[in-house]
């Protein structure tokens, strides 16, 4: 495996722009807003920005249906913008990752519109078209194909109907997609997360998928014929021999409804550096579908975690660890309740312990909570359709809050989504002032994360599972850690293996704490502690 490569050691940071910061007051987040607030992470501490999309897009999927890979949405700014935030972050060490969204394009993509306009059109074949549809399903519901009369055939779109997927067979479109990462790349971005990338190619002979249980039409099939094909290695080679060309690039990938397994298939020396595997989220998705708890046990995570850590390790790459993002709703929301930020220090503290990348997300850091919305406020496609069984992801996309002023210091116009009402107490500026802050906890952790190096590359050696405490070593030729969490809202005391001696807390969550005594360790509620050994 690569060693001290800046990517695998880095912390970051995910923005997603429309909510971040409002620098022209339209209510929407933009790219000199970010600018703006660059020395913030700076202070932070974070390594790189990952972008949600930023390009020029109609808002079917707010951002994720593009209609120009290679441009600014006016209302996020222009490609000036773009190079001063790319500048602005170089010149705090902090590097820039775009979002590339290329299994589809918006359905008012210059590429779509020819693509429509007639069955001779020469760019027909960029996009996938068939006399009879077969019986995929869009993953945000109803069918997976859309009828255009004036043509008279089918397209397929795996997820809005205004998504039109494109035909990754055809070599022209290859190598303009291939095109637009080389503009960016030029252009000084640093790196790529790819949307939906295992889905980029489709079975040629688009056989029925077979079916399997769940709830939603979606979720009631195998994906094998739609995702996950075999010339996908080949393209990572390719996009690898392009990243490759130019120093110190990175492309993580997110694998969609992926295990760890297929995510580490598709990293490698020659493919992706990194391919998201969601171990901490994915299995909550479907438990939220069907309202049932959660599974956030100590127990349940040490399992996930060297479930993971096996895998990839067997396959030589590298893991990244993800509790929240644009997707998904925020963590601290999913596993705990009020605005006590006791598990939100837990979650942060196995984010930002465990071997692996972690990827934060925007308002994690004060741990901001899922905003509840009304159903008439929910903007987001698959909300809407669901509505009530799934809410969609408005709430895990509601404004960075950033101090107590009206509109949380986002924006001094009501901003496209409302912000949590919690942000008068609950935001960036009072966080700063509170030395005990889930923020200031925060910076901690990636301080430490940065001067221990057994917090980066070390071995990861169980200690404890139990139904209240995790406690796990990572430990390294410089020395080694113990991190070690209480869940419950009890004190509780770990017993340490009698090799294991405590020298010197780093860091604890928790106020006035007793000291080990032998092999026992006094864990306050809910804390979470590093302890040097
Ligand atoms: C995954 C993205 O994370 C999500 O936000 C988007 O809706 C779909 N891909 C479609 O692009």
């Amino acid at each position: 495996m690569e060693n001290n490569i800046w990517w695998r050691n880095a912390v970051i940071y995910q923005i997603y722009p429309r909510s971040f910061a409002d620098s022209n007051a339209d209510g929407l987040g933009d790219l000199p807003g970010i600018t703006g607030r660059l020395d913030y992470l700076a202070d932070l501490g974070i390594d790189a920005i990952w972008l949600s999309p930023f390009y020029p897009t109609p808002d079917k999927d707010f951002g994720y249906d593009i209609s120009d890979y290679c441009n600014v949405d006016p209302r996020f700014g222009t490609l000036a913008d773009f190079d001063t935030l790319v500048a602005e972050s170089h010149r705090r060490g902090i590097r820039v990752i775009l979002d590339m969204v290329m299994n589809h394009t918006s359905d008012q993509h210059p590429w779509f519109m020819e693509s429509r306009a007639n069955r001779d059109n020469p760019k027909r074949d960029w996009y996938i078209w068939r006399d009879t549809p077969n019986n995929w399903e869009a993953c945000f519901g109803g069918r997976a194909w859309e009828y255009d009369p004036s043509s008279g055939q089918y397209y397929l779109h795996l997820f809005t109907r205004e998504q039109p997927d494109v035909n990754w067979r055809n070599p022209e479109v290859r190598k303009a997609q291939l095109e637009a990462f080389r503009f960016w790349l030029e252009r000084g971005a640093d790196g790529f997360r790819l949307d939906v990338f295992n889905a980029y190619f489709k079975h040629p002979d688009f056989p029925d998928n077979p079916p399997r249980f769940g709830l939603r039409g979606f979720d009631r099939q195998k994906h094998i014929y739609d995702m996950d094909q075999p010339e996908m290695i080949p393209l990572l080679n390719e996009l690898r021999t392009l990243l490759d060309s130019y120093p110190d690039r990175y492309a993580v990938g997110e694998t969609y409804l992926g295990s760890a397994q297929k995510a580490a298939s598709y990293c490698g020396a020659d493919k992706l550096h990194a391919a998201f595997s969601f171990d901490f989220t994915s299995a909550d998705v479907s438990v939220l579908m069907s309202g049932l708890l959660y599974s956030w046990k100590p127990r349940w995570i040490m399992q996930k975690v060297q479930e993971r850590d096996r895998i990839f390790d067997a396959a030589g790459v590298w893991p990244t660890t993800v509790m929240s993002n644009h997707d998904l709703p925020r963590a601290v929301s999913r596993y705990s309740r009020g605005e006590e930020d006791g598990m939100a220090k837990i979650i942060m503290t196995i984010l930002l312990t465990l071997r692996g990348t972690p990827f934060l997300y925007q308002g994690e850091e004060i741990a901001m909570r899922e905003t509840p919305l009304e159903h008439s406020e929910i903007v987001d496609p698959p909300g809407r359709k669901y509505w009530p069984i799934y809410k969609g992801r408005d709430g895990c996309r509601t404004p960075m809050q950033w101090d107590d002023s009206p509109h949380a210091g986002f924006s001094s116009v009501t901003p496209w989504l409302h912000v949590h009402p919690n942000y008068r107490q609950r935001n960036v500026a009072a966080q700063q002032a509170d030395p005990a802050s889930m923020l200031n906890f925060t910076k901690a952790l990636i301080a430490l994360r940065k001067s221990h190096p057994a917090l980066q590359d070390g071995d990861f050696l169980p200690v404890a599972a139990t139904r209240h405490i995790l406690a796990y070593l990572r430990r390294n030729e410089t020395g080694a850690i113990l991190i070690a969490m209480n869940f419950s809202r009890r004190p509780r005391t770990l017993t340490l293996p009698a090799t294991l001696h405590p020298r010197e807390r780093l860091l604890t969550s928790a106020q006035g704490t007793l000291p080990p005594s032998g092999q026992a360790l006094p864990l306050a509620p809910r804390e979470a502690c590093l302890w040097l050994c």
